[in-house]
C-alpha cells in the first residue's frame, strides 16, 4: 500500500490511519520484530486506548497487522511490554509452543470519573500464534492498585542473573520494581526516584536494562523514565539514570539530569526484549503531548522515531548513553553524492540543490568549528541547525520551518542544547529527514535531536555556512527509499 498524504512519513512507522502514541510490547520472536502501539481506531485524537500492531523483519519495513488488544470491562489498554516466555513459566502455553506474554496497564474510566485513585492496574494477555491473536488472562488484574493515582506502564524482562522475571512500572513521581517466577504473581521489591532526577511532570514509560561500557569490561544498568511535562524543550521528554540493579533495588550516584534525546519530539521510548545478538534497540514516539493532537495531518496522527541502537560510553569521566540509527537503515539508502570535501570560507555560503531533502540522509565530518546548515525551499520555509564551537551548543530553529501555527509553542523557540560531551577534534553529523521529521545524530550519536517539521513544500536547498575556514569532509547525500511501496 502506498501512503502519500501530505506529511506522511515515507520510512518511519506510522499507523495506516487514526491516532497513535507510545510504542508498546516491543519484542522479537522467530525472525520478527513486533511493534505494538497505543492506538485509537476511531479518531485522529487520543481516545479509548487499544494496542495496534505492526511487524517487521528488519525494523525498517513494516507491515500493518490487526488490532491486538481491545478495551474490556476492566478498562482501556494503556502502555506496557511483551516477552517470550520460553520456559513456559506462566503455564499459559507449552514448552513446544511457548506463549508470548504482554503486560499492560488497565485504565478504568469509571473508576477515574468516580474520583477513585486506584483506577490503574496491570493486566496480562498472551498469544500462542506468534502474536497474531491475543487472549486476556482470566485472573486479571495481575497487579492491583492500592490507591496510587498514576500507576502504570509495566516493563517486563527476564533477568538471567537472578533467574526471575523483573517488572518496573511508574507510581506517580517514582519507579517501582517487582519480581516474579511466572509472570502472573508479582512481588513488590522497592521504590526509586522520589528525590532523584527531573520531576517537572509525572513519570511514565520506564525501561531498565544492562549495557557494557564501550572499551571496557564494566557493565551498568540504565533506567529510562519519560516525564511529561518537564523536558528541556518543554512538554514531554525522556531522562535516564545510570546505576546498579541487583534484581530488587536500583541505585545511582548520578547527580545531573540526563536526556536520551535533546529534540522536542522523542517521547515514551523503550527498548526491545529478546533481540538477536543482544542488541539494545530503542523506539520512541515522535511527538510531544503539548501539540500531539494538533499537528497538521488529516488521516492519521504521528509516527515513531527510527529504531536506534543504544550503547554506553564514558566521556569526561561520566557515562553517556549513545544512540545511532540501526544498521538496517543502510540497505534503504541510495547514494547520490559521495565523499566530497567541501571547503567553507568565513561567512561565504555554499549552496547545494537537491529535489527533496525530506527523504534523505546526509553524513559528513567537520573540524570542531562553528557550522550552520539551513534547509529551505521556494515556499520560503527554512529550518536552521547550528553548532557553536566556543559555547559548545547545538541548536535547532524550526520557527520558520513550514506550518507552525497549529499550536502556540511549536514554532516559538529555538531549541538550544549544551553539548559538553563533544570532546573530539572532528565531529560527525548524520542528518536523516523524512516528510515531517528530522533526526540528527551528532558525533556518532553522543547527542541526538529529533523534531517534527511540516514544510509547505519539500526542502530543496541546503546552505552551509561557517564564520571560520572549515573543511567539511566526506560529505555524502543519500536518497532513502520509501517503505510503503
Ligand atoms: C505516555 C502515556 C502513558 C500511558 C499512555 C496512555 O505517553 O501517558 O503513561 O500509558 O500514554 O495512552
Amino acid at each position: 500500500k502506498i501512503y502519500k498524504e501530505p506529511f506522511r512519513p515515507q520510512f518511519h512507522f506510522s499507523p495506516e490511519k487514526k491516532w497513535m502514541n507510545d510504542p508498546n510490547g516491543m519484542v522479537y520472536y522467530k525472525g520478527v520484530y513486533h511493534l505494538f502501539y497505543q492506538y485509537y481506531p476511531e479518531d485522529i485524537v487520543w481516545g479509548p486506548m487499544h494496542w495496534g500492531h505492526a511487524s517487521s523483519k528488519d525494523l525498517i519495513n513494516w507491515e500493518h497487522k490487526k488490532i491486538a488488544l481491545f478495551p474490556d470491562k476492566l478498562g482501556l489498554i494503556f502502555s506496557g511490554s511483551a516477552v517470550v516466555d520460553i520456559k513456559n513459566t506462566s503455564g499459559l502455553g507449552t514448552l513446544e509452543n511457548p506463549p508470548m506474554v504482554a503486560v499492560f496497564t488497565y485504565h478504568n474510566m469509571d473508576g477515574e470519573k468516580s474520583g477513585r485513585k486506584d483506577f490503574q492496574t496491570q493486566g496480562l494477555a498472551y498469544s500462542l500464534d506468534e502474536g497474531d491473536t491475543w487472549q486476556k488472562y482470566n485472573g486479571n488484574p495481575i497487579i492491583k492498585n492500592s490507591a496510587q493515582k498514576d500507576f502504570r506502564d509495566p516493563k517486563v524482562f527476564w533477568n538471567p542473573e537472578t533467574n526471575l522475571w523483573n517488572l518496573v512500572l511508574v507510581a506517580g513521581n517514582h519507579a517501582q520494581f517487582f519480581t516474579s517466577e511466572n509472570l502472573i504473581n508479582w512481588e513488590f521489591q522497592s521504590d526509586f526516584g522520589q528525590n532523584t532526577g527531573a520531576h517537572g511532570g509525572v513519570w511514565e514509560c520506564p525501561d531498565l536494562f544492562k549495557l557494557q561500557v564501550a572499551d571496557s569490561q564494566e557493565e551498568k544498568w540504565v533506567l529510562l523514565i519519560s516525564i511529561n511535562p518537564g523536558s528541556p524543550n518543554g512538554g514531554s521528554g525522556t531522562q535516564y539514570f545510570i546505576g546498579e540493579f541487583d534484581g530488587e533495588n536500583f541505585k545511582t550516584n548520578q547527580k545531573d539530569i540526563k536526556w536520551i534525546d535533546n529534540g522536542a519530539d522523542n517521547y515514551a521510548g523503550v527498548t526491545y526484549n529478546n533481540t538477536p545478538d543482544n542488541k539494545r534497540i530503542f523506539i520512541g514516539w515522535m511527538s510531544n503531548w503539548i501539540y500531539a493532537r494538533d499537528t497538521p495531518t488529516k488521516t492519521w496522527r504521528s509516527a515513531m522515531t527510527l529504531p536506534r541502537e543504544l550503547s554506553l560510553v564514558k566521556i569526561n569521566n561520566d557515562y553517556v548513553l549513545k544512540s545511532t540509527a540501526v544498521n538496517q537503515l543502510k540497505s534503504q539508502l541510495k547514494q547520490e553524492y559521495s565523499h566530497k570535501n567541501i571547503t567553507l570560507k568565513p561567512n561565504k555560503k555554499v549552496e547545494l540543490n537537491y529535489p527533496n531533502f525530506n527523504q534523505s540522509e546526509i553524513d559528513f565530518t567537520t573540524e570542531d568549528k562553528d557550522l550552520k546548515l539551513i534547509f529551505s525551499n521556494e515556499a520560503k520555509d527554512s529550518l536552521t541547525i547550528e553548532y557553536n564551537a566556543k559555547q559548545k551548543t547545538f541548536s535547532i530553529d524550526r520557527r520558520h520551518s513550514g506550518i507552525v501555527n497549529f499550536e502556540e509553542s511549536f514554532g516559538k523557540q529555538i531549541h538550544k542544547t549544551a553539548v559538553p560531551n563533544i570532546v573530539s577534534n572532528t565531529i560527525n553529523y548524520q542528518i536523516i529527514m523524512d516528510w515531517s521529521s528530522i533526526e540528527i545524530f551528532l558525533d556518532g550519536g553522543i547527542y541526538s535531536f529529533t523534531e517534527q517539521i511540516f514544510p509547505n513544500k519539500p526542502y530543496t536547498i541546503l546552505t552551509m555556512l561557517s564564520n571560520e575556514n572549515q573543511e567539511v569532509k566526506a560529505f555524502s547525500l543519500s536518497y532513502i527509499k520509501g517503505i510503503w511501496n
